[in-house]
């Protein structure tokens, strides 16, 4: 990747990014793990947060810090259980958005890499911890 430009630039600007979060919802959406996790009544707020947050991170305009402040992405996450199968769901949702889209190979590699990364960061349960007790 060029050093000059960022992932942001790379991809053509927003619209990548909008079009990324709403192939990867319309996974999610139909996921058993993951649907029931997501406000019903709430699903564009959701996918407007993962946009500009995704904007912001990757080089773009700052609106996501502008409307939620520090994204502090991990202790957000804090009131969903974030197993490994919760996260393998996540990542498989986002990698097939990824390869639907049309993008220069290094900075595809770069996203890949990031979520990845990012979605093991927010993985919150250990799979052979003691339950929390409202689960028993
Ligand atoms: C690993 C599995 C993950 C699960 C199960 C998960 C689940 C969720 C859920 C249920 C929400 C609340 C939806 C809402 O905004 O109302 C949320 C919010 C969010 N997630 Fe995740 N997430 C995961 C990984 C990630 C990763 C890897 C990223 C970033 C690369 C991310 C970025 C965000 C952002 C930006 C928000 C909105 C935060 C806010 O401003 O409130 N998530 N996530």
């Amino acid at each position: 990747m060029a050093d000059e430009i960022t992932v942001f630039q790379a991809v053509g600007g927003e619209q990548f990014f909008f079009d990324l979060v709403d192939r990867f919802y319309d996974g999610v959406e139909s996921d058993p793990i993951l649907a029931p996790m997501y406000p019903a009544d709430d699903m564009s707020g959701a996918r407007e947060r993962l946009t500009l947050f995704l904007i912001q991170f990757w080089g773009g305009p700052s609106t996501y810090n502008e409307s939620r402040g520090h994204p502090r992405l991990r202790m957000r996450h804090f009131p969903f259980r974030v197993t490994r199968e919760a996260r393998d769901a996540w990542l498989s949702h986002m990698t097939d958005a990824l390869d639907s889209m049309e993008a220069p190979q290094a900075a595809m590699e770069m996203m890949v890499d990031y979520f990845v990364q990012s979605a093991e960061f927010m993985r919150n349960v250990e799979e052979d911890e003691t339950p929390p007790p409202e689960a028993l």
